[in-house]
């Protein structure tokens, strides 16, 4: 609950029931009654009396008036009645003790939470397909998958993220056999994951005028399966370089996995759930197939086995849910995939309670939107795909540029455009709701103009730059936090929006809605940087206003740094 909410509520509850001679309301049911005004002169909070209509059985107008009448609060400087809404004015000087005092005493802890403590969460994201390029589509389940185990984290769970590579399956006799027919040691050495792209797309081309090669490929995956010694040691060197390749990239966005147990992984458990589904009768034979017949849910089938008896996507992953249940003993289980896989994960978590688990319901798919290119489907095929090593090159070199013209001297400057580029991709795609599908502009990408990436680690190099040279330790600025009298409009648009952190974070994590985040950091930042353009800060007035702005700042830094860190955005102190 925010602090405005806070000061209000409970005051509120016991007015009301003193009105209304019974115990009807309680300060958390009040709570949700409360809303945040539009503009500032309706107040820090208010009650829509509408919503107590059947409480009282008057009309919201007589409602508000008698509520207000000869009615105060501490901490409260105002309370009105205007057309049947209750408006409450915090005492800005209240507000601003209780809020910047909060954040310069749990700085970057600040709007944290420990309603996890003791409960696991793991989140499968990311998994990327070994050999396949890692382009802009992948983008999504990266960095909403990480910033999911960031905003678990920072409520107290224990978080396990999971790369779920999708390291199995019949592209691997395909690569092979390619590999053995027109590639070579060298060219898989010299171009990495490139070379392994290029074989799979020539086998597709080479497959369609001679439709053996598929037979042939097949057979080298049966070989792997088997455990052919050749063909293990190409596939574990095929994943090893696609491996490092993705390293690079979560390296840039500051992302790594507690595990990478990919596909593969699950291959020797399957059996055992297939062998668990007849006992309990949930399989029947369709022309051959295995299946699990799911139209009383209005679903098509589950398949579980092909008629060559191999098994299929979703046989691993309930092979894979029962392996994490065992092991990490989670109290819930998240999945992010794009939207087009809702269908999957609905029908093998029905799967998964028909086989008698309660867990079932812990676990959660979280979808996101599809990403177009240029209008159209992204597909490597015809090369409508951008990687995500090339956008962040792009990305880094523009940065690089404006430093070179603007800043030549920064030290550390390689780093601050890297940081700063890959920055900038990751505000421009976390800035949508996740379900909401992306046509992705390269332009709009790399803007660093408006609401932007760089715009807010700008302003984040800026209270940076403001401490360091008020030359103010940590605990010099804490005893700032007692506040002055007269606080400004100015200042209290950065307390209110201060004030605003921890619900925001409630409400990401609650809704899986990271952009939630993306979008306070542009308020806070936005609040920020009006204040430092009206108020002077370091040559303010006196020393009480110097030292209050001071602190102000201090407390920006922590929250925006804290909220950086929730959407993978790197915390830069000079740009
Ligand atoms: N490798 C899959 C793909 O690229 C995503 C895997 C998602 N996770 C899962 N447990 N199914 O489409």
């Amino acid at each position: 609950m925010t602090l405005q909410k806070h000061a209000v509520a409970k005051a509120l509850a016991d007015r009301i029931n003193a009105l209304l001679e019974r115990e009807e309301y309680c300060a958390d049911g009040l709570a949700q009654m409360l809303e945040y005004p539009p503009n500032g002169e309706m107040g820090d909070v208010a009650l829509p009396c509408f919503k107590l209509a059947k409480a009282f059985r008057r009309p919201p107008a007589a409602i508000a008036e008698a509520i207000c009448d000869g009615f105060s609060i501490s901490g409260i400087s105002k309370i009105e009645s205007v057309n049947g809404y209750l408006n409450f004015f915090i005492d800005r000087t209240y507000a601003a003790n209780k809020i910047i005092g909060e954040v310069l005493e749990r700085k970057e802890k600040y709007g944290a939470s420990n309603e996890g403590e003791g409960k696991t969460v793991v989140l499968d994201y990311s998994s990327p397909n070994v050999a396949k390029p890692f382009h802009i589509g992948h983008l999504g389940t990266t960095v909403i998958g990480h910033s999911l185990k960031k905003l678990f984290a920072f409520n107290g769970y224990n978080c396990v993220g999971i790369n779920y590579l999708g390291d199995w399956g019949t592209q691997f006799g395909k690569l092979i056999v390619a590999y053995r027919k027109y590639g070579s040691k060298e060219m898989v050495e010299k171009d990495g994951i490139d070379a392994l792209v290029a074989l799979y797309v020539r086998f597709h081309k080479e497959a369609e005028a001679d439709p053996k090669l598929e037979d042939e490929a097949r057979a080298e995956f049966t070989k792997l399966e088997h455990g052919d010694a050749e063909n293990t040691a190409l596939w574990k060197w095929f994943i090893d370089i696609s491996i490092a390749e993705y390293q690079k990239t979560y390296r840039q966005l500051g992302i790594d996995f507690d595990s990478w147990k990919g596909e593969s992984f699950y291959s020797d458990k399957m059996p055992a759930v297939v062998e668990e589904l007849k006992e309990k009768k949930l399989m029947k034979i369709d022309d051959g197939a295995s299946i699990i017949d799911l139209s009383a849910y209005n679903m098509p089938p589950c398949l579980i086995l092909k008629r060559d008896g191999s098994s299929l996507y979703p046989t691993r992953d309930i092979a894979a849910a029962l392996y994490r249940k065992n092991h990490y003993h989670f109290d819930r289980a998240v999945y992010v995939t794009s939207a087009g896989q809702c269908l999957h994960f609905a029908q093998w978590f029905k799967v998964v309670e028909l086989m008698g688990y309660d867990w079932a319901k812990d676990l959660i798919h979280v979808p996101y939107g599809t990403v177009s290119l240029n209008g159209e489907k992204l597909a490597t095929r015809t090369g409508n795909v951008i990687l995500l090593r090339d956008l962040f090159d792009l990305a880094i070199e523009k940065v690089s540029a404006v430093i070179n013209e603007k800043n030549p001297d920064l030290e550390n400057k390689e780093q601050i455009a890297e940081d700063v580029g890959v920055g900038a991709v990751v505000f421009y795609y976390l800035s949508n709701n996740r379900m909401k599908d992306i046509n992705f502009v390269m332009d709009d990408a790399l803007s660093f103009d408006g609401n932007t990436g760089p715009y807010v680690q700008y302003t984040y190099a800026r209270t940076c730059s403001v401490l360091s040279k008020s030359g103010c330790g940590e605990d010099d600025i804490k005893k700032f936090a007692s506040a002055k009298a007269d606080i400004s409009d100015d200042e209290y648009e950065v307390i209110k929006a201060l004030s605003m952190y921890p619900e925001r974070v409630a409400s990401a994590l609650a809704e899986f809605e990271p952009s939630l985040i993306t979008r306070y950091i542009l308020d806070l930042a936005t609040a920020y940087n009006r204040f430092y353009h009206n108020e002077k800060i370091l040559t303010a007035e006196n020393e009480e206003q110097k030292n209050f702005r001071i602190a102000l700042t201090a407390a920006t830094k922590y929250v925006l740094g804290s909220a950086f860190e929730l959407i993978c955005l790197k915390k830069t102190e000079k740009i």
